[in-house]
């Protein structure tokens, strides 16, 4: 039987294109500055988790970074690959990388795992971390988990809800947890997003 993530993916593979187009402008500066200021300087190994076309990816190398892109969706890995040679294939639920990055940067992607699988891809993210390594992830607000008008699952976390499963990761402390409006304001007036900074101890 299909899960809900194949689903979510199958659609991406479908949508890759169009995805881009929406996304590919989005300002995320704060977000960047937010998060690199935790690396004290580092201009190490970035892991972009669910990089989707690869705009954070681009920046990353940009900026100096040695960075890896992991998508699920094979469609998503070839608009990556023509802006990061160094990507892969692989699920969020297989990553299998160990104490390897100074950051892992996973940009609205962890959303799309149902939650009571989402404790074991925490796991597995710690791990591909270095110690001292910095995770970063941002996620929808909200009480109900949905399937959207293009047929995408989403979890969606309470505020109290995401720093518990957060803290519940042995190794993980919270460094920075914030909630924002949606960058994206024409298609997602009313939508809130959290993020956090999360340091592996
Ligand atoms: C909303 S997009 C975010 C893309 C990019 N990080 C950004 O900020 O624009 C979600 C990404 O997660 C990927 N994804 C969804 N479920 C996945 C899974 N189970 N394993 C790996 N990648 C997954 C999708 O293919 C898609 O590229």
């Amino acid at each position: 039987m299909m899960t809900l993530e194949d689903q979510t993916l199958n659609l991406y593979d479908r949508n890759a294109e169009s995805y881009k187009t929406r996304t590919d402008h989005i300002n995320l500066e704060d977000h960047y500055d937010r998060v690199i200021r935790f690396l004290g300087g580092r201009k190490g190994k970035v892991l972009d988790l669910g990089c989707g076309p690869g705009r954070d990816s681009k920046f990353f190398i940009d900026s100096g970074f040695s960075v890896t892109s992991v998508d699920g969706s094979r469609a998503m890995i070839d608009l990556v690959s023509k802006v990061n040679e160094n990507s892969r294939l692989l699920k969020f639920e297989n990553l299998d990388y160990c104490c390897e990055f100074d950051l892992v940067w996973s940009s609205a992607s962890l959303l799309h795992i149902e939650k009571e699988k989402i404790r074991s891809v925490l796991e597995l993210i710690r791990d591909s971390l270095s110690l001292g390594g910095v995770f970063y992830l941002s996620l929808k607000e909200g009480k109900k988990n949905f399937i959207d008008d293009q047929g995408r699952y989403f979890s969606t976390y309470e505020m109290d809800e995401l720093e518990a499963i957060l803290e519940s990761v042995d190794g993980f402390k919270i460094a920075k947890i914030w909630r924002q409006e949606s960058l994206v304001t024409h298609t997602e007036e009313q939508q809130v997003w959290l993020g956090a900074v999360v340091v592996r101890g």
